[in-house]
């Protein structure tokens, strides 16, 4: 898909408001003010002090602040603007900013629902403004060194991700019905699509929670895909798993037809197989930074990102596919669930002009297939 350019960088800083002022808008009020190639011209928040205390501890007290993305924007004079609201918002401020002329950067996951992500995808495409999902593990520099890797093993026959954890939040994950597929899986999903560059067939899928469990829904899960090209990615996790707990990005395996490399997610990947090393391109940037950075390089150079609305949604549509497998017990058909979706998400639309859009989309998996470019300044290893 094509958006329309904006002329940005060092010498002209994309103009930005961010949207949410919670505990990870703190992080991208960091980053937004740390950059050069961007200018944090307002906060947005329904929680008007915790948008005034964010403006006075970036030591910017008289920063415009407001509770509607779009009135702030207009204010200011803001270019884009960055969501990182809670998931039940993403639907209705990206939509409301991307036909006010706001590209968006959004935090995942891209829409409460995968019917509403399909949404965003055709809004995006009847406004011409990009909306990408800010998916921060996939800038990580030792993602993509494995990613390199993989392509060095000849073909791929297991991908494995092991998650074990025990964060004790309170709020709203300790409340939710499936709180590791749900809010974190998706993570490790997005990165398996990436090291594959394959998308999911189906799904199978149990859910659990251990008796000792502090969270009200299942806190741990199996999930079994197969992916195109008949590579299976088994994920095994569990956040409450006190004791030898993995790191954030969970332990990888790619087990190839010429060997295996194995992530520990925090240092360097390992390649263990008798193969010659090939050149392998790293993201420039890492985590919320590297997202940003791709953001406004595409904005730039008219180049569609990794994470762009209509790829990243394919990662949502793993996280449902999973969930209803576990609901119901079955393998799940990931066609099967983006059709589900896509009919959700006809009945569902108030725009006119999104329903149209999505109407003439002559399949879902077809109008998602991957288009990003590979990042323009990609350093080499
Ligand atoms: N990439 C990561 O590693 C990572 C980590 C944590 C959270 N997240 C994502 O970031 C997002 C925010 O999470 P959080 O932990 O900061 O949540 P949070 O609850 O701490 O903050 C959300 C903020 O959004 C505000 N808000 C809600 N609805 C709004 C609306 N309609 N308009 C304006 N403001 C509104 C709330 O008042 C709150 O201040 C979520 O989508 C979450 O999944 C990503």
């Amino acid at each position: 898909m094509t958006h329309r350019t904006i002329p940005c960088g060092p010498e002209n800083p994309l103009r930005v408001v961010v949207v949410g002022a919670g505990s990870m808008g703190q992080r991208w009020l960091a980053t937004v003010t740390a950059t050069p190639e961007t200018e944090l011209v307002g906060i947005v928040d329904l929680d008007l002090d915790a948008a005034r205390r964010s403006a006075a501890g970036l030591g910017r007290p008289d920063l415009p602040v407001g509770s509607d993305a779009v009135a702030l924007a207009a204010d200011t004079g803001a270019q884009a603007c960055v969501n990182v609201t809670v998931p039940v918002a993403h639907h209705p401020i990206t939509t409301a900013a991307l036909f006010a002329g706001l590209p968006v950067l959004g935090e995942k996951p891209s829409a409460d629902t995968l019917a509403r992500s399909l949404s965003l995808a055709a809004a995006s495409e009847v406004s011409g403004e990009l909306f990408m999902v800010s998916q921060s593990r996939r800038w990580n520099p030792q993602l993509f060194a494995l990613h390199g890797m993989l392509g060095e093993l000849g073909a791929i026959g297991t991908l494995t991700t092991e998650f074990f954890k025990a964060p004790r939040f309170g709020g709203f994950r300790e409340e939710m019905a499936y709180p590791l597929l749900i809010d974190m899986a998706i993570h490790a999903f997005d990165s398996a699509r990436f090291l594959l560059g394959a998308d999911p067939v189906s799904a199978y899928c149990q859910a659990y929670n251990p008796p000792w469990s502090w969270y009200d829904g299942d806190a741990a899960a199996s999930a079994v895909f197969e992916m195109e090209g008949g590579t299976r990615y088994a994920y095994n996790g569990s956040w409450c798993s006190p004791g030898a707990e993995t790191s954030w990005n969970g332990t990888w395996r790619a087990s190839g037809e010429k060997g295996s490399a194995l992530w520990d997610g925090d240092n360097e990947p390992m390649l263990v197989a008798d193969v010659e090393p090939a050149e392998r391109p790293r993201s420039p940037y890492s985590d919320i930074g590297g997202a940003l950075w791709a953001f406004v390089e595409s904005l730039r150079t008219g180049s569609t990102p990794m994470g762009e609305v209509h790829e990243n949604t394919m990662s949502l549509a793993m996280v449902e596919a999973a969930v209803q497998s576990a609901r119901t017990g079955q393998r799940v058909l990931v066609d099967d669930v983006l059709d589900q979706a896509y009919a959700a998400a006809l009945r569902e639309e108030t725009r006119a002009d999104v329903r149209a859009a999505l109407t003439g989309w002559p399949s879902v998996r077809g109008a998602l297939v991957p288009q990003h470019q590979p990042p323009p300044a990609a350093a080499s290893a």
